[in-house]
């Protein structure tokens, strides 16, 4: 990425990942640290792109030259996104997005009371952010890229996610115990609609984050 190949395009990244309240002090949430996403937003910027950070609970400083916008849960993430798409030339979202949120929530902090069993919690679904980028483009000639934690048959679960969500490329991380989250190292594959299958060898998010900048530079209109 020495080239400013980006230059003159505007590129939207999330990162982290959403919280999901239960009542004022309590949350669901994951354990996606926002490296990847940062390590994105920073190659972008170095690659001369306007860069828009969508940072769900991400406790690293910001990246210089990003404009940083702050999110907290699913349903914030996806307003500021379908907002900051609307002139983007790249959407990518690195952020974990929880699948579902507490069905309702607690003004007062939840009590526990003696002798009484807790309430089970009753969540519903959150929107699919990257499936409805995906679906309705908020540009003509849009790139619209995901990321997935796979444990097990990655490609073949990868590429029926890329299907699913429609989105012209997939960047598939194998996870586990000792990958992937909160580390400083990736290896990924990256997927693409036009069916190319691009594998990058475990090292700092930055190279995998430039590797996947390389796809769709050559991908941009
Ligand atoms: O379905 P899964 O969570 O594995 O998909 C991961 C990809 O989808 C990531 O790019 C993530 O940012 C995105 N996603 C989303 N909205 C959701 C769930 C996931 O945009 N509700």
């Amino acid at each position: 990425g020495l080239e400013q190949d980006l230059a003159g395009r505007h590129v939207v990244v999330s990162a982290g990942g959403t919280r999901e309240p239960l009542d004022p002090v309590r949350f669901l949430g994951n354990r996606s640290s926002g490296k990847q996403g940062y390590a994105l937003a920073a190659t972008a910027v170095a690659r001369g792109a306007r860069v828009t950070l969508l940072s769900a609970n991400v406790e690293l400083p910001a990246p210089a030259g990003a404009d940083v916008v702050r999110v907290s849960t699913a349903l914030q993430l996806r307003e500021a996104a379908l907002k900051a798409a609307v002139d983007a030339d790249v959407v990518v979202m690195a952020a974990a997005v929880a699948d579902f949120r507490p069905a309702e929530y607690a003004g007062g902090k939840i009590k526990k009371v003696d002798g009484v069993d807790p309430a089970p919690v009753a969540l519903v679904r959150n929107p699919d952010i990257l499936a409805e980028l995906s679906a309705q483009r908020q540009r003509g000639g849009q790139l619209v890229v995901g990321f997935a934690a796979e444990t097990d048959d990655v490609l073949a679960n990868g590429r029926a996610k890329l299907t699913r969500k429609g989105c012209d490329l997939l960047v598939v991380n194998e996870v586990g115990e000792s990958r992937g989250f909160g580390l400083d190292t990736n290896a990924a594959v990256v997927l693409s609609a036009d069916g190319t299958e691009v594998h990058i060898a475990d090292g700092p998010k930055e190279d995998l984050a430039d590797a996947v900048w390389d796809q769709v530079a050559a991908r941009l209109p």
